[in-house]
């Protein structure tokens, strides 16, 4: 059974510093996370940082393909995938800088995740990784901005055994 949450708060470029977002992303990381579209947000988990952008707090300022591609070392339990939602908006919000081509990044993630981890995604999708890469949905969370604004879908998917 899937569970359900819903909760309302301000949207922002920057996701987790709205903190109903980063606490509801804290309390569902699980051991040693991999935040590949990290922001500028520390999060009160054990992660690895990476993001694109010079500028932000981060152990790897890489495109987030080639992280995952090159990725050599311990798989992770949590990978987060927070990236920019359209190309409209990393041109106006995120100086340009665009999401990697995103299949090749959803086919890469299994390679980097241990058996039984898990992908936690932000975007308009409530099903990222699916049945066919072995994974199963556990959570959803809407998130509600009111207004005109649409809901940010956050998704958990687990990497079944
Ligand atoms: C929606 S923001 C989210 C950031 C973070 N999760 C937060 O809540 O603050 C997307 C982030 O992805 C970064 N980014 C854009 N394209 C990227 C890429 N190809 N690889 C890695 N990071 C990228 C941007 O610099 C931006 O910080």
């Amino acid at each position: 059974m899937v569970q359900f949450e819903h909760y309302r708060c301000p949207l922002h470029r920057y996701t987790f510093s709205v903190k109903p977002v980063r606490k509801w992303v804290e309390k569902h990381c699980e051991g040693r996370v991999l935040n590949l579209f990290a922001g500028p947000t520390l999060l009160g988990v054990d992660e690895v940082r990476n993001d694109l952008d010079p500028e932000m707090a981060a152990h790897y300022h890489l495109d987030a393909l080639k992280l995952l591609s090159n990725w050599s070392g311990e798989p992770f339990n949590t990978v987060l995938l927070d990236p920019p939602y359209a190309i409209r908006k990393s041109m106006e919000l995120y100086k340009g800088n665009i999401c990697s081509p995103f299949r090749q990044l959803k086919d890469e993630i299994p390679r980097c995740l241990s058996l039984g981890g898990i992908v936690i995604t932000f975007g308009y999708h409530s099903i990222v990784m699916g049945a066919g890469r072995k994974f199963s949905l556990e959570r959803i969370a809407l998130f509600s901005h009111g207004g005109a604004i649409h809901d940010t879908i956050a998704s958990i998917e687990r990497f079944n055994l």
